[in-house]
C-alpha cells in the first residue's frame, strides 16, 4: 500500500482499493471527534497552512476544523490578491517559505496542476484543494465515504453501484476525480447527462471504460434517473469565457421534487458537492427537495471533516495514536436556537 505519512495528495490517481479502504475507514473511526463526544489533541503544536487563491466556504473552513479537530493550529492565506504571488513571487519559492512554517499545507488555486507544481518547492505534505477545473482529490473521497455510508443501509456496495453524473461535467473538477475513483470499483454504471459542450472529458471516459463500466452519455433527465446516486453539480461559471456563456445553460438540469418523484426510485439519493447556486435563473437543485430525506447533501458536507482529519492523520503518521490523545468534552453547544 501507499506510504502516507510524508507524501502529498495530488491527484485520485495516486490511490488504490486499499489506499482508499484505509482513508475511509480512518475517516470513520472519526466521527466521535467530528460529533463532539470526545476531543482529540494528536496534532497539538502541528501548523496547517491553508492558501486558498480561488473562493471557497466549505473545503477551506472544514479543512481548518478538520486540523483543530486534532488538536493543531491553522493560519490562512485567502486570495492572491493578499499573498506574493501578486508580486510576481513563483509557486516553487513560496511553497518552499511556507513550507518552512508549516507542518501541512492545504491549497486550491485556479490553474490547472499548479497544486503539483507548488508541491515540487514545499518540504513538507501538500494536499490538493483543487485546481482549476483539473482534480478536487479530497471532494472525491468525501464523496465516496458519503455514497458507502448512503448506501449501506439499503444492502448496496461501491462495487455495482449506478450513478448519474448531471451538469457541467465538463469543468467540474469533483466529478472528474470521482468518476477516476469510481473506476477502481467493480460493475459500476455510470450515466452522464450534460449539454454535449459540457460532457465529461475524453480521458475520463476512457479511464471508466478500459476499467469495464459501462459509461452512457446523454444530454436528456427523462429515463437516466433511475438511479442509486444522483449527483448534481453547479455550471461552473468562473471557467467560461463570459458569464453570457454561461447562462446559455443554466437551468438545463434542474432537478426539483416534481421531476424526482417522477423519475428516481424510492432509494435513490441525491447528493451536490455544493455550493448550489441558489439564483432563481439558476435552479439547479430546487429548495422544495430540502425535507427529503434521501437529499444528502448536507450529511455529504459534514463528511468532509471526517475525510479531511483522516488525510491529515495519515499524512502526518497519527492514525494509530488517536486514542491515547483522547480527553473529555468540556462544553455544551446545544443547538436548541
Ligand atoms: C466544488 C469545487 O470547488 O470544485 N466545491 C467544493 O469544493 N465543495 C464545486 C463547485 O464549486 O461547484
Amino acid at each position: 500500500m501507499m506510504t502516507f505519512q510524508g507524501s502529498h495528495i495530488l491527484s485520485v490517481s495516486q490511490f488504490d482499493r486499499e489506499a482508499i479502504s484505509k482513508i475511509l475507514s480512518v475517516s470513520a473511526q472519526m466521527a466521535p471527534y467530528a460529533m463532539r463526544q470526545k476531543r482529540c489533541h494528536v496534532l497539538e503544536g502541528a501548523i496547517l497552512n491553508n492558501l486558498f487563491f480561488e473562493p471557497s466556504t466549505r473545503t477551506r473552513v472544514s479543512f481548518g476544523a478538520a486540523f483543530n479537530l486534532l488538536g493543531g493550529f491553522v493560519r490562512e492565506t485567502v486570495g492572491e490578491e493578499n499573498s506574493s504571488l501578486s508580486k510576481g513571487e513563483s509557486l516553487f519559492d513560496t511553497a518552499r517559505v511556507i513550507s518552512g512554517y508549516s507542518d501541512v499545507i492545504a491549497m486550491r488555486h485556479p490553474k490547472m496542476h499548479s497544486v503539483s507544481e507548488f508541491a515540487q518547492g514545499s518540504n513538507v505534505p501538500v494536499i490538493n484543494g483543487g485546481d482549476g477545473a483539473n482534480e478536487h482529490p479530497t471532494q472525491a473521497l468525501l464523496d465516496l465515504f458519503t455514497i458507502q455510508s448512503e448506501m449501506t443501509p439499503h444492502n448496496k456496495t461501491l462495487d455495482g453501484i449506478n450513478i448519474t453524473l448531471m451538469g457541467d461535467l465538463k469543468h467540474g473538477r469533483t466529478v472528474h476525480s470521482l468518476s477516476k475513483l469510481l473506476s477502481l470499483y467493480n460493475d459500476v454504471n455510470i450515466t452522464m447527462i450534460a449539454p454535449n459542450e459540457l460532457q465529461m472529458p475524453d480521458n475520463v471516459i476512457s479511464t471508466l471504460e478500459n476499467a469495464g463500466h459501462k459509461v452512457t452519455l446523454t444530454d436528456k433527465i427523462e429515463g437516466n434517473l433511475a438511479c442509486d446516486v444522483i449527483y448534481q453539480t453547479r455550471i461552473q461559471q468562473e471557467r467560461f469565457a463570459s458569464p453570457d456563456e454561461a447562462d446559455l445553460y443554466r437551468g438545463h438540469f434542474s432537478l426539483n421534487k416534481e421531476i424526482y418523484r417522477q423519475y428516481c426510485k424510492d432509494h435513490t439519493v441525491i447528493m451536490h458537492p455544493l455550493p448550489r447556486d441558489s439564483r432563481p435563473e439558476a435552479n439547479e437543485l430546487d429548495t422544495d427537495l430540502n425535507d427529503l430525506d434521501n437529499l444528502a447533501i448536507f450529511r455529504q458536507a459534514q463528511n468532509g471533516v471526517l475525510v479531511r482529519m483522516a488525510l491529515f492523520a495519515l499524512t502526518l503518521g497519527v492514525e494509530d495514536k488517536l486514542t491515547q490523545y483522547e480527553k473529555p468534552i468540556t462544553w455544551h453547544s446545544n443547538k436548541n436556537i
